[in-house]
């Protein structure tokens, strides 16, 4: 019997559902070639559209409707006209983070074969590393509070979560990963030096869990000079693990680095598979391009091929990315606006399609 995957797809608002289908295409290419079946089910919520019909982003037994499935496709969400943001995000995204367990986000940086980095001189090959962010807890805590509201006294106050579990299970995961890759070093990123209960509690963590892995050449960067050292010495980091902000922000400055926003992917990993993990693009819905079939499919295209790579379709992953490489380097008629070119959604999604099918 064929190898066979239930897949949900939100593709949500703007150009989400612009390049959703084009990840579509590339992922039943993908499927074709290396003889497994992609059953999907597409869902209309997690958009400014279901919002305006219902009052909610998502229907309340939306972890029914989706924890079944192997895993989640998802475009973006986000229509700020008609729905304020963090309304729309906390409503869904950061929902089935947290409902889901999706303790890791992880972004691979990789500057690609016909792309230009943003930065002088760098080469592909130069720029090659995973940013691992804890996606549960830390500085995104909904603890605090506001009191003396309007008056002199106005006070806010906002905490830091970090528990034994929490950070021990994304350290373990992003020594895992370093592991296994031919570099086999780590940095983590601290501000221990001026944050001064929690960060030297994560210090402490990763250091009893680099004891764990000898095989890995583990050491720390502060956030501060971590940020000057990935524009400046990308080529020094291999893996590397942050809090959920820091890692937020390691995860958006990262892929800036290489290139273009519209070709990042994303993963929000629950790797204890109790639930579905999540991909995504790291851009958003880009209401400034929206319907103008001029979106960059690569950051979907990419996050199917992480998909595949969680669902354990290893080959047809890495043929995934071959493919993208290969269309960025070699057909520069299909490029979209962003890459420099004058090519649409859909030409540049049917050329990497093609690729894929053509790899074999
Ligand atoms: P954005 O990523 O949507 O757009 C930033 C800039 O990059 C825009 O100029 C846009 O045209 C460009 N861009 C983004 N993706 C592109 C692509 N594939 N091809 C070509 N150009 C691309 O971020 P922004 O403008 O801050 O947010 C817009 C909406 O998206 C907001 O509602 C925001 O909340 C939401 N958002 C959702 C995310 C998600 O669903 N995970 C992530 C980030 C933002
Ligand atoms: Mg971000």
């Amino acid at each position: 019997m064929s190898r066979r995957y239930r897949v949900a797809v939100i593709p949500g608002d703007g150009i989400g559902r612009e390049v959703v289908p084009e990840g579509l295409r590339c992922l039943r290419a993908a499927a074709d070639l290396h003889g497994f079946e992609l059953e999907t089910a597409e869902f209309g919520f997690a958009s400014a559209e279901y919002w305006v019909r219902h009052g909610e982003m998502l229907p309340p037994d939306w972890r029914d409707v989706l924890g079944g499935f192997d895993a989640i496709f998802f475009g973006a969400v986000g229509w700020p006209e008609v729905v304020p943001d963090h309304v729309s995000l906390w409503g869904s995204l950061l929902r089935f983070r947290r409902g889901f367990d999706q303790y890791v986000n992880l972004r691979p940086v990789r500057l690609l074969r016909g792309v230009r980095s943003p930065l002088r001189d760098r080469e592909p090959g130069d720029i090659d590393f995973l940013v691992v962010r804890e996606n549960t807890e830390g500085e995104y805590s909904s603890i605090g509070g506001r009191i003396f509201d309007g008056t002199d006294r106005e006070t806010v106050l906002q905490e830091t979560v970090m528990t034994r579990t929490g950070v021990d299970r994304v350290l373990r995961y992003a020594f895992e990963l370093a592991a296994a890759r031919p570099r086999r070093h780590l940095t983590w990123a601290t501000k221990s030096n001026g944050i001064s209960i929690s960060m030297p509690y994560w210090d402490e963590r990763a250091e009893a869990m680099a004891r764990q892995y000898p095989q890995v050449a583990a050491d720390k960067d502060h956030i501060d000079i971590l940020t000057a050292k990935f524009v400046l010495r990308p080529d020094s980091y291999d893996v590397v693990v942050a809090s959920n902000l820091f890692g937020d922000i390691l995860s958006d400055l990262g892929p800036a680095c290489a290139g273009t926003i519209g070709i990042a992917p994303s993963a929000n990993i629950n790797p204890d598979r109790t639930w579905p993990s999540l991909f995504e693009p790291v851009h958003g819905s880009a209401p400034d391009i929206a319907g103008r079939g001029i979106a960059n499919p690569v950051g979907q295209i990419w996050s199917g091929a992480m998909m595949l790579e969680h669902l354990g379709e290893t080959t047809a992953a890495a043929g995934i990315v071959a493919a993208i490489e290969s269309v960025l380097d070699e057909q520069p008629g299909v490029l979209t606006p962003d890459l420099g070119g004058a090519g649409t959604t859909e030409g540049l999604g049917k050329a990497i399609a093609t690729a894929i099918g053509a790899a074999s």
